[in-house]
């Protein structure tokens, strides 16, 4: 009986469907407003290289205070001085974003301490790095697969809790790329496309921040493959994975492609 009335329920929501797949198909079409975020404070983690050393420098040039956290005391200097170069405030921490102790005692300051403030105040925004590879398996990649899957359901669940509690004023994204060329991976490629520009993949972010997107997926085909994996059967999807052909050089009898 309770079944029945839940499936009943589900039939009087499909007008709803309707109303909200046409609303969404509409707005791809509107370009979307950008939030300021001009004096906010960003932190940034990772920012001596890569894809968290261009994030700071688009939100220097957004003029925001900046505090840059990484590992590589060398790599974080040069993008601190680069961002005040480019008009901004940065203070640059040497933090070892796996070091519980290392983080509160260099600034008392995780997503953990950062999000009462936030919900005190409703505001702010909490990105979550993740990967393509935090919604697919890939073979040899076992613990980082694991670590993505893990920041992609942090970052759903955060979003949940804070819609749950209603400080909807916190925003959330999750920023999930194909193989980006910042070396962080050596050699990748896959036939989806060549391996992603890290300055395409920050253009992305920073879009989708400023317009409060919640997923990024960079190419934008990689979510069709994230619904084809619960749909299709699982025999054609090894054939698909085998055309797909994610190969890196950590893959056991890949050759080291000539640079
Ligand atoms: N490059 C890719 O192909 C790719 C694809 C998908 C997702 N990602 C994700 O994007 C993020 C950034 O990747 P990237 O390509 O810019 O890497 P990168 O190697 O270019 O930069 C990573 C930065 O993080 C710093 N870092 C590493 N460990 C740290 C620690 N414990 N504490 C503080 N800082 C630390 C490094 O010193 C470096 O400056 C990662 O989370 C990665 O998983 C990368």
């Amino acid at each position: 009986m309770k079944r029945l009335r839940f499936l009943l329920n589900c039939l009087l929501l499909l007008p709803l469907l309707l109303i909200f797949t046409l609303e969404s198909l509409l707005k791809l079409f509107i370009p979307k407003k950008r939030k300021s975020v001009t004096g906010e404070i960003i932190l940034i983690t990772g920012a001596g290289h890569g894809i968290g050393r261009l994030t700071a420098y688009e939100f220097a040039k957004l003029k925001c205070k900046l505090v840059l956290w990484d590992i590589n005391k060398h790599g974080l200097e040069e993008t601190a001085a680069e961002c005040k170069r480019l008009g901004s405030k940065a203070h640059a921490f040497v933090v070892d974003c796996s070091n519980r102790e290392d983080i509160y005692s260099s600034a008392k300051k995780t997503t953990k301490a950062f999000l009462p403030e936030m919900m005190r105040n409703n505001h702010g925004h909490i990105v979550t790095v993740a990967s393509a590879a935090g919604h697919t398996g890939v073979a040899f990649l076992l613990a980082y697969c694991s670590s993505k899957f893990a920041a992609v359901g942090f970052h759903k669940a955060l979003s949940e809790e804070l819609a749950a509690l209603k400080r909807t004023g916190v925003k959330t994204t999750c920023l999930c790329p194909n193989f980006v060329n910042t070396g962080f991976i050596k050699n990748p490629s896959t036939s989806l496309g060549p391996t992603l520009e890290p300055e395409e993949v920050v253009n992305r972010l920073i879009n989708g921040i400023l317009t409060e997107q919640k997923m990024i997926f960079v190419p934008s085909s990689i979510s069709f493959l994230t619904v084809m994996e619960r749909i299709f059967p699982e025999r054609f999807l090894a054939i698909l994975k085998q055309k797909i052909n994610v190969r890196f050089d950590a893959v056991i009898g890949y050759k080291i492609k000539e640079q």
